[in-house]
């Protein structure tokens, strides 16, 4: 099992406090609609057909949903999970279709080779660098032969302290940004093979990002 960080508390409320307006930021704005995005939209797309009848998928730090309700839509069996109690009561409400549970990503206790697919869609950027290594590392030995992970994140260099978000909504939490590179490597580390390197240009929503997605070949 993963190390749990110190600040996860303090990230669980921050989440709590933002996830209204993080819903209404959605519904009004587009911020983190896929929909609106086509190179989002395509590797999911890819994901989906590339993890589809492998096996369970999970959608860890799912936030509303929106993620989990697109891949449902597509056939997967996907389920989501969110360290926020309240960004999973919007999920619900969102998406009744879809199962949702509260939880973290390093306390997910994962039997081996059961999952067709992880994903970190922008969910694992508050984790210190180590204890992003041991998640992914517990969910290389839980992916089946040929299952896949896909992560979304900030890049950048270094950590930045944030102390309000989503509207201005104060929130007291660490972003880690990660070079492309220095991520597929941490991935690497685990055993899985990067088969995907998606680089993204900052936009009206977010600063510059990537996406990987890496495969259990073993
Ligand atoms: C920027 S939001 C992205 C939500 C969703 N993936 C999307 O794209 O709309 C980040 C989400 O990650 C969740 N999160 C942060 N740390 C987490 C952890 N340790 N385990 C599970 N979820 C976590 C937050 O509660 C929040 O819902």
């Amino acid at each position: 099992m993963p190390t749990s960080p110190a600040d996860l508390d303090a990230v669980r409320d921050s989440y709590d406090r933002v996830a209204d307006n993080y819903v209404e930021m959605l519904k009004n704005d587009g911020m983190g609609d896929i929909r609106r995005h086509p190179w989002l939209l395509a590797a999911l797309d890819v994901f989906a057909d590339a993890v589809r009848g492998l096996g369970p998928v999970l959608d860890v730090g799912c936030g509303p949903g929106t993620v989990t309700a697109y891949l449902a839509e597509r056939g997967v069996d996907v389920s989501g999970v969110d360290l926020s109690p309240r960004m999973i009561e919007h999920a619900r409400q969102l998406h009744p279709e879809c199962r949702f549970s509260v939880g973290s990503s390093t306390e997910l206790e994962l039997a081996e080779a059961s999952y067709g697919g992880l994903m970190g869609w922008w969910s694992m950027f508050n984790l210190p660098r180590e204890v992003l290594a041991e998640v992914v590392a517990n969910y290389a030995k839980a992916l089946v032969p040929g299952g896949q992970f896909i992560i979304g994140t900030h890049v950048g260099d270094g950590e930045v302290q944030r102390t309000e978000c989503y509207g201005g909504v104060p929130v007291n939490w660490t972003t880690y940004r990660w070079q492309p590179d220095q991520l597929a490597a941490v991935i690497e580390q685990t055993g899985l093979s990067i088969t995907a390197d998606l680089r993204l240009p900052r936009d009206e929503f977010s600063g510059p990002g990537v996406i990987l997605v890496a495969k259990r070949t073993g």
